[in-house]
């Protein structure tokens, strides 16, 4: 079926709106505070299936399940292991997502295959309204075509969503702006995907060391398997070629201004830099955030990167973000924007 997405105000009456939508098997993007999701009730495996079509993503990389109550968590997964009430304690509701065993509530297409769940409780309260006034738990991976940037607006989810989905609740932008981290509870507690909550963070309430997948920073060599599946297909790729550069912003400003001296007028070279490189650029650039602030940085990013395709860039330069606590979410997404290009200067 084909729609012309109507972007609605989160009032009571389109929240009880969107709430028998998503009840009818229909998908709807609501706000997180991470990320826009595309959402449908998980236990539905009809409407999850059209989550799908709808991003084009591959079958077997498994979605996310919303849940706004610890026991909507029994109906969905297995077993509960101490450490996972421990961080839910701590850590919900707000962005971290945690594998468990899942129940046989969960289908195959949710799990893509995995004989495993990754649970979250949103904060967003409008992501929580719609859970609440639904009454199930929601399927939701982020509301953007498979491989592109996450959006972090109703706009955004309109540019990739337009003619595929009914409704976009509009929570205006997400305060996090980068997903949740995503820890698997199965083996040892292991970091899948870095997100604001830091491994340092988990560490300290679980007391115990926490892991961090290989697949995080380095790509995945050909035969290798990912723990978590969405490691291994093209992610947050926008259309312009982006190259990080590692170095201080005197060589970096330098660099812009050689690369561009050299190539013809046209080539639309961008940089991409922190808010205190921009009054002494001389070439085009987009923000993310401050150097020293990694959040800034994170709310910032896929915006950034949406930009720069609206501008037309072609080739884009980008400062090297800080690798530690929310700074490694932050080079972890923009890394695979870059397609893992680094260039040493
Ligand atoms: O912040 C978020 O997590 C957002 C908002 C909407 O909640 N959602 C989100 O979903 O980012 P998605 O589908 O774009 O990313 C989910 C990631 C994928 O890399 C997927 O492979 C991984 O989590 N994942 C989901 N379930 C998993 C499981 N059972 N085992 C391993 N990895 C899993
Ligand atoms: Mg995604």
């Amino acid at each position: 079926m084909s729609f012309t997405p109507q972007i609605l105000s989160p009032t009571e009456l389109n929240i009880k709106k969107v709430a028998n939508c998503l009840k009818n098997g229909e998908v709807v993007a609501i706000p997180t505070e991470t990320v826009y999701g595309l959402a449908a009730d998980a236990l539905n495996a009809k409407a999850v299936e059209k989550i799908f079509l709808a991003k084009g993503r591959p079958q077997d990389n498994p979605l996310i399940v919303h849940i706004n109550t610890v026991e909507m968590l029994n109906t969905i997964v297995s077993t509960i292991p101490k450490t996972a009430l421990q961080l839910a304690t701590c850590f919900w509701p707000g962005p971290l997502t945690i594998v468990l065993p899942r129940s046989a509530n969960i289908s195959n297409i949710v799990s893509g295959g995995l004989n495993t769940v990754g649970v979250r409780m949103p904060a967003h309260p409008i992501a929580r309204a719609i859970i609440t006034a639904t009454n199930k738990p929601l399927a939701a991976p982020s509301a953007n075509l498979s491989g592109s940037p996450s959006p972090t607006t109703a706009m955004h989810v309109l540019q990739d969503m337009n003619t595929r989905i009914p409704y976009i609740v509009d929570g205006g932008n997400c305060t996090v702006g980068v997903e949740s981290t995503v820890l698997s509870l199965i083996d040892i507690p292991t970091i899948l995907r870095p997100g604001f909550i830091t491994a340092e963070e988990i560490a300290s309430v679980l007391q115990t060391d926490v892991k961090i997948a290989d697949a995080v920073i380095a790509p995945l060599k050909e035969d290798e398997s990912a723990a978590s599946p969405g490691m291994k297909y093209k992610h947050y790729s926008p259309k312009a070629n982006i190259i990080l550069l590692k170095g201080d912003f005197p060589s970096f400003k330098q660099f812009i201004e050689n690369k561009i001296a050299q190539t013809k007028e046209n080539e639309m070279i961008w940089a991409l830099c922190f808010e205190e490189d921009a009054p002494n650029l001389t070439t085009p650039y987009i923000t993310y955030g401050r150097q020293e602030d990694s959040a800034t940085q994170a709310n910032a990013l896929f915006s950034a990167l949406r930009t720069l395709d609206e501008k037309g860039a072609k080739t884009v330069y980008a400062r090297m973000p800080k690798k530690d606590g929310i700074g490694l979410a932050v080079y972890n997404r923009i890394l695979r924007a870059a397609a893992f290009q680094v260039k040493e200067l």
